[in-house]
């Protein structure tokens, strides 16, 4: 089955961002979204792309595919899509095994509206994150299967315990 993913990582009340950016710094999680993603084609909004350092961007060794209705938007080293559904049909024809939907907001709330995913790794935090400004959608639980993948206790380079896990949609 090809798989046609979200990957997040979400506090207790959904949050995703502030300022156009992360809460919480968290290797372990990071070395997770680098592994998964690998070789497999990134699908990301304009303000996450903006929100990624220059320095990483785009995210090597992927095809990173970028959505925004400016049609000259200059996301260098990227492919440029003015439509979601068609920046995924695009990704699904590159990659017959996995195409990742990697944020921000707008894009996972499209994603999950539009009903384009099977998948979707979510992370998820032990800790509220306060003036947060982006939130992850709300979904119908039911229609999902949960596999808890592994989980990370707080340590010196992890202010927060995670757990990660994978969903998986119901036929
Ligand atoms: N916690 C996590 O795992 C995670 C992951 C990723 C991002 N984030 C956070 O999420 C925040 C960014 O999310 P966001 O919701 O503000 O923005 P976003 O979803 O990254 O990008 C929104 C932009 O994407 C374009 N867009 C969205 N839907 C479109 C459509 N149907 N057609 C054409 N263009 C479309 C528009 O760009 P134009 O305005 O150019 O038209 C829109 O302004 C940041 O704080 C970031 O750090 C968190």
């Amino acid at each position: 089955m090809q798989k046609i993913s979200i990957i997040v990582a979400i506090g207790a009340n959904r949050e995703i961002g502030k300022d156009n950016d992360l809460m919480w710094h968290l290797p372990v999680d990071m070395r997770f979204f680098k592994e998964k993603t690998l070789g497999h084609p990134v699908i990301m909004g304009r303000k996450n792309y903006e929100s990624i350092p220059e320095k990483y961007r785009p995210f090597k060794d992927r095809l990173n595919i970028v959505v925004s209705s400016q049609p000259n938007y200059p996301a260098t080293g990227c492919v440029l899509f003015q439509d979601l559904t068609q920046a995924t049909q695009y990704a699904k024809e590159q990659d017959a095994q996995e195409v990742f939907i990697i944020g921000g907001g707008q894009i996972y709330a499209e994603a999950i509206r539009l009903k384009l995913i099977n998948t979707m790794y979510i992370t998820h935090i032990d800790g509220e994150f306060p003036g947060a400004h982006t939130f992850f959608a709300d979904f119908e639980i039911s229609d999902w299967n949960r596999l808890e993948l592994f989980r990370q206790e707080k340590d010196e380079k992890h202010q927060f315990s995670f757990s990660v896990y994978e969903y998986t949609k119901k036929n």
